[in-house]
């Protein structure tokens, strides 16, 4: 795809990773439509994108309006033209005992991460496949690899993100239509890992965003694919989980990550 005038939506585009996505794709030529709820954080990065020479819109939006999503994006085509691309970045944690967590906070995360990118996908699909040309690519996480103690609906709800864009990919396989996830693992500098002040495990380390942003053109440049930003080697770690959860949890708690996530509870 060539990238150049292209307009795409980039959600959770106020702070934290999206920023880095939205330099990335407006280095390449990109017109940007950054959706989040705070209106200020959406002005940053415009004016960080327009410094650089690109376009970047503003929508203030809050994304668990689930019904509201199908007249979000009626909206911006028939204000912007064609979108080629969405980036379904926004998310939202919460360290929680399991047992502590409420309904509300539950489903907050469910409804964010889960169901927010599957309907503006839901929504935006037909028209990109009409246009014959169409990327969606979504943040999951490594959390979606790996249960994360202290965070399982988090999990949860990123592994369904990697098992939903996985069935698309190969249901849109013969079509215009590419489908990627990217999948961090700790970020630094910014984001809601770094948001809590506290150290990744030694032996994991933290990625910086922009290999996050990376990512995203990386998948932009090759089609459809599944990506994992680490900063170090993990796939033998997630293989080795395909054949023993046994083995994989006595790894996770060596690598002190239920330790760690224990810890952000408190944040
Ligand atoms: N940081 C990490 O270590 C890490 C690791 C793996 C995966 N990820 C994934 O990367 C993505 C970006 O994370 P991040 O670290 O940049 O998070 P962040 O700093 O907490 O930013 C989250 C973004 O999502 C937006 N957002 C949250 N709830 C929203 C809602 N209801 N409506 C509209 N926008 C909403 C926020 O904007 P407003 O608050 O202004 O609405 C913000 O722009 C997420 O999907 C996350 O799960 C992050």
């Amino acid at each position: 795809m060539t990238l150049d005038g292209k307009t795409a939506i980039l959600t959770g585009a106020s702070r934290g990773i999206g920023p880095y996505i939205a330099k990335s794709l407006s280095a390449q030529g990109v017109n940007i439509i950054g959706i989040a709820r705070s209106a200020s954080g959406l002005d940053n990065t415009k004016s960080a994108v327009e410094a650089n020479g690109g376009t970047f819109h503003s929508h203030p939006f809050d994304l668990t309006d689930i019904n509201g999503l199908e007249s979000l994006v009626n909206q911006l085509w028939t204000q912007y033209g064609p979108i080629k691309i969405l980036v379904n970045n926004a998310g939202i944690e919460y360290s929680q005992h399991f047992d502590k967590m409420t309904r509300e906070k539950t489903s907050d995360i469910l409804s964010t991460n889960v169901q927010c990118p599957i309907e503006l996908t839901r929504s935006i699909l037909p028209k990109m496949i009409a246009e014959k040309e169409g990327h969606i690519i979504t943040i999951a996480s490594l959390a979606g690899k790996k249960g994360l103690a202290y965070n399982s609906i988090y999990s949860a709800s990123k592994a369904a993100m990697i098992m939903w864009s996985d069935g698309l990919r190969q249901e849109y396989a013969d079509s215009p239509i590419d489908i990627s996830v990217i999948c961090p693992g700790f970020i630094s500098e910014v984001g809601m890992f770094n948001d809590d002040n506290i150290p990744p495990p030694p032996m994991l380390g933290a990625s910086k965003p922009q290999k996050v942003a990376d990512a995203v053109m990386k998948a932009l440049k090759k089609g459809s694919c599944e990506i994992i930003v680490n900063k170090g080697p993990i796939k033998p770690l997630l293989a080795i989980g395909q054949l023993s959860w046994k083995i994989a949890d006595t790894i996770t708690r060596w690598f002190g990550v239920p330790a760690l996530n224990r810890k952000r509870i408190s944040v």
